[in-house]
């Protein structure tokens, strides 16, 4: 098997979660590298649902070893909490979970901070998980952020946080007036429990991964969020706090370009956005309800509904240059079953003129007009359906189309329901 990424291609959410289980089964080590606790990755196996937001979702293989890279914003709490469900489960972690030593930390003051800036945000909320990702990134960028790494030496972390906090205590007080519910003092001893989970796990996961290319082992980069929430590329400002892209892989797993062989997009049969920002193909209506009810599409972190609508083309086509695709995973198409028609956004006007790209800026998609052709429905279950050559007329037609205006790459998989078991491979690796 070769090495690859596997990254989302609309506002997250596609169902990379189900690729990344599939696919790990023939990977050997499964590294997270970017975003934190705001991913909510859903497995389903044999009939027994696992939500994880820190721990990578290859952990389900008993024998994966997995990473949660230096690019990742670290949720201790999270984290243990995720670590003992899955020990309740009989799943041992024992030398296969690893954490970098340089991801920085997401401490509760980030998420108080987080929050109060959203409510201070009024009608320009970005709608953030709430998990503090922003205002840790912030401090990782600021160069004042504490990372896994200074818990291993607990006098230096104790005076970090002590500088930290008192910091972010003027900020919440002064600027928010507003005050954190908890000490320094309950902190320290907060993180004093925690660390005795975490830091056994803790080491160089650069050197872990670069060892492991060198034994020719085979490895799976599981992206989080999706192409469009991406700080630089993203629908800025309505995005999240890190890289999505292919591209960063490399800093935030600290390896080379060469390291990835094959990149796998996660495209939805259809679009859905969660939080505030432009949607082209957003449906305010019944058809809409009718995809959120039908798709399950409620939050995996904060079980918010989310926004729905009709495929873009446009936007994976920008995705696809953006991340160079060189498959695509085509997810959740039996969501569409009971649908009479269904349309795809082929292009987009603005002025009655064609536009070709996405446009980089929210004003920009504001003023698009998105255009569609109409697809018959196929009006029948495809879930037990385990070639493509056995799926009904009308969903050939619309897979093949929606490969056809992805500029005919290759699809790897079509994913016809939540569990491991309903996934069509269609050209495998
Ligand atoms: P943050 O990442 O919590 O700061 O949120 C910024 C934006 O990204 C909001 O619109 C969130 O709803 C969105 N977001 C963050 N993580 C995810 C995800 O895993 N799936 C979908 N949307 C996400």
């Amino acid at each position: 098997m070769p090495n690859i990424a596997i990254i989302g291609s609309q506002w997250g959410d596609e169902g990379k979660a189900k690729i990344i289980d599939y696919l790990s089964e023939k990977s050997d080590v499964i590294i997270r590298f970017q975003g934190g606790a705001n991913a909510g990755h859903t497995v389903i196996v044999e009939g027994d649902q696992f939500i994880f937001h820190m721990v990578p979702s290859g952990i389900m293989y008993p024998d994966k070893v997995c990473i949660i890279g230096n690019g990742v914003v670290f949720d201790a709490e999270q984290f243990i909490a995720e670590v003992n469900a899955l020990r309740e489960k009989g799943i041992s972690l024992e030398d296969r979970l690893f954490i970098s030593d340089l991801a920085h930390l997401v401490l509760p003051y980030h998420k108080v901070l987080d929050q109060a800036s959203e409510s201070n945000m009024k009608d320009a909320k970005i709608g953030t998980t709430g998990r503090g990702i922003g205002p840790a990134y912030a401090d990782k960028v600021n160069r004042i952020g504490i990372r896994t790494g200074d818990l291993l030496d607990w006098h230096n972390f104790v005076s970090k946080l002590s500088t930290a906090f008192e910091q972010k205590r003027f900020l919440i007080e002064n600027v928010y007036n507003s005050s954190f519910d908890f000490s320094l003092n309950d902190l320290i001893d907060k993180y004093k429990n925690l660390r005795e989970v975490i830091t056994p796990k803790i080491c160089d996961t650069g050197s872990y991964i670069f060892n492991c290319l060198q034994q020719k082992k085979n490895l799976l980069f599981e992206g989080a969020q999706g192409t469009f929430l991406d700080i630089d590329h993203g629908t800025y400002p309505f995005v999240t706090s890190s890289n999505t892209v292919s591209g960063c892989i490399c800093s935030g797993a600290g390896v080379g370009p060469s390291a990835i062989h094959e990149v796998v997009g996660i495209v939805k049969a259809y679009t859905t956005r969660v939080g505030n920002g432009p949607f082209p193909t957003e449906l305010a209506n019944e058809t809409g309800d009718k995809l959120r009810s039908e798709g399950g599409e409620f939050g995996a972190t904060t079980g918010r509904p989310r926004r729905c609508g009709w495929f873009d083309s446009v936007q994976v086509r920008k995705a696809i240059q953006l991340n160079g695709f060189t498959r695509i995973a085509l997810t959740k198409l039996d969501v569409l079953n009971s649908f009479d028609e269904i349309k795809i956004c082929t292009h987009y006007t603005m002025n009655g003129k064609n536009i070709e790209q996405f446009p980089s800026s929210p004003t920009g998609l504001e003023k698009i007009e998105p255009g569609f052709e109409t697809h018959p429905g196929w009006k029948s279950g495809i879930s037990q359906c385990k070639k493509i050559s056995e799926l009904p007329e009308n969903a050939i037609n619309y897979v093949r189309r929606i490969q056809e205006l992805c500029y005919n790459i290759p699809i790897l998989i079509i994913s016809v329901g939540p569990d491991r078991s309903q996934t069509i491979e269609v050209e495998p690796l």
